[in-house]
């Protein structure tokens, strides 16, 4: 979508400010807001200086010639260097104390767990990876992992590493027809799956869904079948081979192979707001060096810590903050397979005391389901081994936040808002927990090392408080390389719109503080009457009514306006919508950030059409307020039942 010449007026208000506990600062690895902007200062003005100090902290079989090589869009870190992201992640903590410290804490939907420490993780990697040498998998191959969350996904990521396969998650909530289009276009040829997972109380199958994708991809050569449910399934003679029985037949020793520091690390699959998914490259080197510091900071993770990020390997969180950052760090990282709401609404809460969880990371959108679901969920358990939350995937609504910090950090832990995205590999926008006073709503300051700015048309800084465009304006470790197989479209979607400048997608203000407050993606922006304001700003302002747990607002055309405004609300559990509640939240948006912003139309629903990681679809939203007939890509929906409903709410 081409860029506006106007800017984007915000209209959010929201003044509140918290600064990090005293006694929290006082352990954290950076403890105040001046010695971070030192560093960050340091860390922009010379970026190869601090990255090469950093990486000096990992292991490398032979030292990068160069830091950074840039030819703009294509950078090189590390460049020369040899280095091993499975070695880094398991046999740097084997050959030292943590040999027998606990890495990941395992937790299946129907209640089984299992306590893997690191040397034995290590013993499984390694036989798995002999697995796949022997069937023949090469440095460079393309491996699929389309699995449950089961120990077993993550033994195979890190094998692949291990041997140099490049490894592309799908989650196991994708059709056959995703899993066909990934297979396709990575040229997978290899499928390492499971009989199924459970979801919500139900064996979830998984192996039938290859079976189906592979009827049209002769590429794929060998199939491997981890036992999870145990219910029958078709097994391909010659194709597909049983986890446990190939495993049976190798041995425990490979050696981590020394993989160039550009070597293809991961390719993952995102949906981008049109038809054909982008395979989003990244490499091991500058990944490996920017997802440990990053969990090590953002975190402030400390070596007493139970680390739990929700996120499914299927998506980068799962990748960069469940396995490799935290391990990386030598950390104990929980696990957990199934719903958050089975067999009851306080599964998570009653997970966190279990394990005695000490840092907690989850999605906007999972904080509105528990606010919709109740607070007495969470006041049943006690929580107070907890000192840290974080938040990713959206931007969350202010009242959603304050929620988050008081009913479940008891207004005791501070609060991550980390913005980032598939393709930046790690986290890029945040708080430091102990050192940068935190505000509802923003994700605060950058990283170290990353100099963002909201900018306009022509690429110039907007001034405080005026909404703009999210640009990256240095190259960055974990940046994505590339779109698998089609350059043409990485420099055309990212280095294009704005000259000089990695061009996230998203718009932005920066207060007079400097902090960051994320409008959401760009194509969510509406003009009404010749404003244009980020929707996410009145769907804040929605959310902060005592009613509601959860709004959309998408525009409409509109005669005279331009565009209208169309908000569909979800309420409360127990809420019911009598005539004056529709009123009374138009009078509420009001009041709280102007009648500009005040929805023409205001519809209630149960549910929202969401993709499988959590975002609300407003492309679909905006079909259906405005009568049109719904179009485009559907295969990232989580419920078809959804648009059904809308429809007929509409009628
Ligand atoms: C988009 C990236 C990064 C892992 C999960 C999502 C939105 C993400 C925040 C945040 C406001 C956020 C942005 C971004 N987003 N985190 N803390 N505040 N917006 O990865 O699917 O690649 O999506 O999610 O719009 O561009 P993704």
């Amino acid at each position: 979508m081409p860029l506006s010449q106007s800017d984007i007026t915000s209209v959010l208000h929201e003044t509140r400010k918290f600064p990090p506990p005293a006694e929290f600062s006082k352990r954290a690895h950076v403890k105040s807001l001046a010695e971070y902007k030192k560093i960050h200062r340091e860390s922009v003005r010379n970026p190869q200086k601090f990255w090469g100090k950093i990486a000096k902290e990992l292991h490398w079989f032979k030292q990068w010639k160069k830091v950074l090589e840039w030819k703009e869009p294509f950078a090189k870190w590390f460049a020369g260097g040899k280095t091993n992201l499975c070695f880094n992640c398991l046999d740097r903590h084997v050959n030292s104390w943590r040999r027998n410290k606990v890495a990941i804490i395992w937790e299946g939907e129907p209640g089984d767990v299992r306590n893997i420490p690191y040397a034995s993780l290590h013993r499984q990697v390694c036989q798995f990876a002999n697995v796949l040498k022997s069937l023949g998998v090469k440095k460079g191959d393309r491996i699929i992992i389309y699995m449950p969350l089961i120990p077993e996904a993550v033994f195979a990521m890190l094998a692949c590493t291990r041997i140099g396969a490049v490894h592309s998650v799908i989650f196991g909530g994708f059709s056959s027809e995703a899993v066909k289009d990934r297979i396709h276009d990575s040229g997978a040829t290899t499928v390492i799956t499971a009989d199924g997972g459970f979801r919500r109380g139900q064996a979830v199958g998984l192996k039938a869904n290859v079976d189906k994708a592979l009827r049209d991809c002769p590429g794929v050569k060998h199939v491997i079948v981890a036992q999870r449910t145990k219910e029958p399934i078709h097994m391909e003679p010659g194709r597909d081979h049983w986890w446990h029985e190939l495993a049976e037949n190798a041995g425990y020793e490979c050696p981590a192979e020394p993989l160039d520091s550009e070597h293809p690390l991961f390719i993952l699959y995102t949906s981008g707001s049109t038809g054909k998914p982008k395979g989003i490259l990244h490499t091991t080197g500058g990944y490996m060096v920017s997802a440990y510091l990053t969990t090590k900071y953002v975190f402030d993770l400390r070596e007493e810590d139970t680390y739990w990020c929700t996120a499914d390997i299927g998506w980068v969180t799962g990748h960069t903050y469940s396995v490799y950052g935290a391990l990386l760090n030598g950390a104990t990282t929980v696990l957990y397979e199934g719903a958050p709401n089975h067999p009851a609404p306080d599964r998570f809460w009653q997970i966190i005391d279990k394990f005695g969880v000490t840092i907690f990371y989850t999605a906007p959108t999972a904080i509105r389901a528990f606010i919709k679901w109740g607070e007495q969920h969470v006041l049943k358990h006690s929580l107070k081994t907890l000192r840290l939350l974080g938040t990713v995937g959206e931007p969350i609504n202010p009242e959603a936040w304050m929620w988050y910090y008081n009913v479940v950090g008891k207004k005791r832990c501070p609060i991550v808002d980390t913005w980032w995205q598939t393709e930046t590999g790690t986290i890029m926008i945040t708080p430091l927990p102990g050192a940068i006073p935190t505000k509802p709503g923003t994700a605060t300051l950058p990283f170290f090392g990353i100099d963002p700015a909201v900018v306009n048309k022509e690429g110039r800084e907007v001034p405080p408080n005026t909404g703009g465009y999210l640009v990256i304006r240095k190259p960055w470790p974990a940046m994505l390389r590339g779109l698998y197989g089609d350059p043409e479209r990485y420099k055309k979607t990212y280095w294009s719109e704005i000259k000089g400048c990695y061009f996230t997608g998203d718009g932005a203000r920066r207060d007079k503080d400097g902090y960051f407050w994320i409008m959401g993606r760009i194509d969510d922006v509406v003009n009404v009457s010749g404003h244009r304001i980020g929707t996410m700003e009145v769907e804040s302002a929605l959310v902060s009514h005592k009613d509601v747990a959860e709004a959309a607002v998408v525009a409409r055309p509109d005669d005279l306006k331009g565009q209208a405004l169309v908000a569909f609300v979800t309420l409360k559990g127990g809420i019911t919508a009598d005539g004056s509640l529709q009123e009374e939240l138009r009078q509420h948006v009001a009041q709280e950030i102007g009648s500009l912003a005040k929805p023409d139309d205001i519809r209630f629903t149960d549910t929202l059409p969401k993709t499988r990681s959590g975002k609300i679809m407003r492309r679909l939203l905006r079909e259906i307020a405005s009568g049109q007939e719904v179009k485009g890509d559907t295969t990232t929906l989580e419920d078809f039942g959804v648009l059904a409903k809308l429809r007929e709410e509409d009628e």
